[in-house]
């Protein structure tokens, strides 16, 4: 089988996604018959490739190494936007890897709904559209007969969604916890270590964890957009990070740390998910967490969800020291979860 793909956003996670797929290209053909091509690729400063054969990967990476455009590949070259290119590709499945835009989520969830309405098949790591759209990209995918993935937007590659989705059918979630900002963790795990808020932030900046404006991390936004992706796909809520309760860890001093310490407990960012009557609470906010606590031992970029059912009680996940391989991963499997579905012609 051959699997074209357009990729719209081709940042770090696109190109270690791409690297993954000339890595384990032998592995596709041989154990899953399938030869994935690149038919389109868009940037927003970077250039944009489109090309009905399939583009020669490795040079597309070299490119960007050497710090080059696109525009220098050749005749694939293109000036077409994004919505451009999902418009005159011949791609089955879109993969959309743009910037996260916490105001509202754009445009990558227009690029998704558009990819979708043409019937394609989508698989994103971009929150924004989980957090402010789910339910409309979903009712679109479910009438185009398109499948849509999104498993790296929360914990990269480690399986949250399709943990629940695959292996614990007919288990209801009462509710959710986690750590789910490495920024923030570190920061935490540092000033625990002794260090001030203000070395331990550019200290994650150096090692290239955190943003250069890190605001996104430190405020809690980018753990309510996470939160809120988890509670619309998992708990049939209709929110999105506005509605989230939010306190981030700038207000967290080395006092706070010494009191939470002399208690023997730790400071750690939790966002929580849970319901109320009809209503699900959402709610991001530094909490002193004891040694009793499976949050206790997560430290620096780590992260853990704990999950609450109806029918298999609570279970806690612990992802350790992610890299960008775990986030290309997400794609990467998510990618082989669609042909599983392609071929057992189930959505
Ligand atoms: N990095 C991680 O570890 C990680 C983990 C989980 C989830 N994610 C999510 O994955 C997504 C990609 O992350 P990343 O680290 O790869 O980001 P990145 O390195 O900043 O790359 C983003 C890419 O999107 C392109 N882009 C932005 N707006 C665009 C538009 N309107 N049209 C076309 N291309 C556009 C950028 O182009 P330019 O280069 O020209 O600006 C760049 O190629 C984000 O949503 C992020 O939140 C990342």
């Amino acid at each position: 089988m051959i699997l074209r793909l357009a990729i719209i956003g081709f940042g770090n996670v696109g190109q270690g996604f791409a690297r993954m797929l000339l890595d384990k290209r032998e592995w596709l053909l041989k154990t899953k018959g399938l030869d994935v091509e690149i038919v389109a690729i868009s940037t927003r400063s970077r250039g944009s490739l489109i090309s009905n054969r399939g583009l020669d990967i490795e040079r597309v990476l070299d490119l960007l190494a050497n710090g080059k455009s696109l525009d220098e590949y050749g005749d694939e070259a293109t000036e077409c936007t994004a919505r451009q290119i999902i418009d005159r590709t011949i791609a089955d499945m879109m993969i959309e890897l743009t910037t996260l835009n916490i105001e509202d989520g754009q445009p990558a969830t227009d690029h998704i709904s558009h990819a979708l309405s043409k019937g394609m098949d989508v698989v994103t790591a971009n929150k924004g559209p989980i957090a402010f759209a789910y339910h409309d990209l979903r009712t679109t995918s479910r009438s185009m007969g398109s499948r849509f993935r999104f498993e790296g937007t929360v914990m990269d590659g480690t399986p949250i969604f399709s943990l629940i989705e695959k292996t614990l059918p007919g288990c209801e979630v009462i509710d959710i916890r986690g750590i789910l900002n490495s920024t923030s963790n570190y920061v935490l795990t540092a000033m625990t270590n002794g260090r001030s808020m203000k070395d331990a932030v550019m200290e994650a900046q150096a090692k290239g964890i955190a943003e250069a404006d890190p605001t996104l991390d430190l405020e809690g936004w980018d753990a309510a957009a996470k939160i809120t992706a988890l509670a619309n796909v998992l708990m049939d809520a209709r929110m999105t990070p506005r509605d989230v309760d939010r306190t981030g860890i700038k207000g967290i001093t080395a006092e706070t740390m010494n009191e939470a310490a002399r208690q023997d407990n730790r400071i750690r960012l939790v966002a929580s998910a849970s319901r109320n009557n009809d209503d699900v609470v959402l709610r991001v906010k530094p909490e002193s967490v004891s040694s009793k606590s499976p949050f206790w031992s997560v430290n620096g970029t780590s992260s853990a969800i704990t999950i609450r059912t109806d029918l298999m009680g609570e279970l806690t996940i612990l992802e350790t020291d992610p890299e960008l391989t775990q986030t290309a991963y997400a794609v990467f499997s998510d990618m082989l979860h669609v042909v599983e579905s392609i071929r057992s012609g189930t959505l």
